[in-house]
């Protein structure tokens, strides 16, 4: 089943001149991990919104306020149904999955226990807990796939509160087994958070049906990487939960009244959302949310795992290329992480986009112990000494990899371009003359004839 909303992307009708040939290609995007373009429609109802609409939310009596309160807590509505979160669960808005996965630490963190996190989390779903307590990781196995054997180990082992773990790696795009996990977790009286950055826009999400112990308590997403514009995201959580932690951002929005010397907290969702929120932001997502129900999530997923299939196909057949993990493709979402034989990963990268148009990304995607592990790095202790004598990841023999990330417009073309260009990449057949320079690769144009050096 293949979808067609190509037309829809405005970003699809982009066109790069190559710095190296001149040439003019088309904008290949790959990078739909680290945040998707917006469709016409939720431009449209952005834009419609800062135009029509804009005013404060909540506090006013007038004609907008009441219009803009409609408009953002409808997406309330809409993103907690698309999701399928249960009765007892709320939406909070979030600014990004960062700071929805840090409420959900904040929310947590005066609850006695240790939280238990995969060491395949993107930082932003482990961070957040060590700086709230103690934290305790379970292991990935040699496949790049979550170990099942530690997990029920560290469970039995500790006083786990929390169970914090991705939907989807943003690196190998390896879809942790979530039914076992929530289960699991429940059965030892923990919570679970999934961190869904890499899965709202990406495969069905029917919360409670993941597991037979009612799904997830918490569930974290942004919409910058679910074609609305950066800005909002949202936390689903236990409303029990929500009514009894302190305010994560208290000030104004989140009393009922206020002496000098007491404030009274309101309960639920408006009790985490301190201050002014990214108002045009999270009406724009509601907007993705319906583009996405318009073409249906089974649908997108087709069409997704389609591509990443050819990808794979395709790749298998690049001598010298090896992407990270061994899960089937039906394992993964549309994400995969690769390294060339002799290739650094940012060159691999910048030839791609100078030379091709085709956007990746590189590096350690955030996942620093997975990257280690699953690049068989035998001395993580070297890259340790090395970044404290002052080198940074970014230096050309740095571990790491390319990424390429699909989305819901890229097609069948897409990938051909995408394999042609990694096949001269991997032959080492670019055209530019790359160095490395202040922290990038770049191309070194050559002189023009008769023009002096230095002018
Ligand atoms: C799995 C995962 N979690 C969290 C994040 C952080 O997302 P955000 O940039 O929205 O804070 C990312 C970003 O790439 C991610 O891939």
């Amino acid at each position: 089943m293949s979808v067609d909303v190509r037309d829809q992307f405005p970003v699809t009708k982009t066109r790069l001149t190559s710095a190296v040939t001149g040439a003019g290609m088309p904008l290949t995007y790959f990078d739909h991990g680290a945040s998707t373009h917006a469709p016409e429609s939720v431009l449209h109802a952005h834009e419609r919104f800062i135009r029509e609409a804009y005013s404060n939310v909540h506090r006013g009596a007038h004609h907008l306020s009441i219009v803009s309160t409609e408009a953002y807590e409808d997406v309330r509505w809409k993103a907690k149904a698309f999701v399928g979160a249960r009765k007892d669960q709320e939406v909070v808005f979030a600014e990004n999955t960062t700071d929805a996965l840090n409420l959900a630490a904040h929310l947590m963190a005066e609850r006695p226990g240790v939280t238990l996190v995969s060491a395949m989390e993107h930082h932003s779903n482990d961070l957040p807990h060590r700086a709230k307590g103690p934290v305790v990781h379970f292991g990935t196995d040699e496949n790049g796939q979550v170990d099942m054997r530690d997990f029920e180990k560290k469970l039995a082992e500790h006083k786990v509160k929390l169970v914090a773990i991705t939907a989807a790696s943003n690196v190998t795009g390896i879809r942790p087994p979530l039914d076992d996990i929530v289960d699991l977790a429940h059965a030892f009286g923990a919570k679970v958070l999934v961190d869904g950055a890499q899965a709202l826009a990406h495969l069905p999400t029917d919360l409670s049906r993941i597991g037979t112990s009612g799904g997830p308590d918490f569930f974290a997403a942004a919409g910058h990487k679910a074609y609305a514009p950066m800005g909002g995201a949202f936390l689903v959580a236990p409303r029990e939960v929500l009514d009894h932690a302190e305010p994560y951002r208290p000030g104004g929005g989140t009393v009922k009244f206020v002496a000098l010397d007491d404030a009274m907290w309101v309960d639920g969702v408006e009790r985490h959302e301190g201050g002014t929120p990214n108002v045009p932001g999270i009406v724009a997502m509601g907007a993705a949310i319906d583009f996405l129900r318009g073409i249906g999530m089974e649908a997108v997923r087709a069409h997704e795992l389609e591509l990443l299939k050819a990808m794979f196909a395709g790749m298998e057949q690049i001598p010298g290329v090896r992407w990270l993990g061994t899960a089937p493709p039906e394992d993964r979402v549309g994400t995969v992480s690769f390294v060339v034989d002799g290739v650094p990963h940012a060159l691999v990268s910048t030839v791609l986009d100078n030379e091709y148009g085709i956007a990746t990304r590189n590096g350690c995607f955030c996942a620093h112990p997975y990257l280690v592990d699953l690049l068989g790095i035998d001395d993580p202790e070297m890259v340790r000494e090395r970044i404290k004598a002052g080198a940074t990841t970014r230096e050309p023999d740095f571990p790491g990899a390319a990424r390429a990330s699909l989305g819901i417009y890229n097609d069948i073309a897409d990938v051909e371009r995408f394999l042609e260009a990694l096949h001269t990449v991997a032959a080492k057949g670019w055209k530019g003359d790359y160095s490395w320079a202040d922290g990038t690769w770049v191309h070194q144009r050559p002189a023009i004839a008769g023009t002096p050096a230095g002018a």
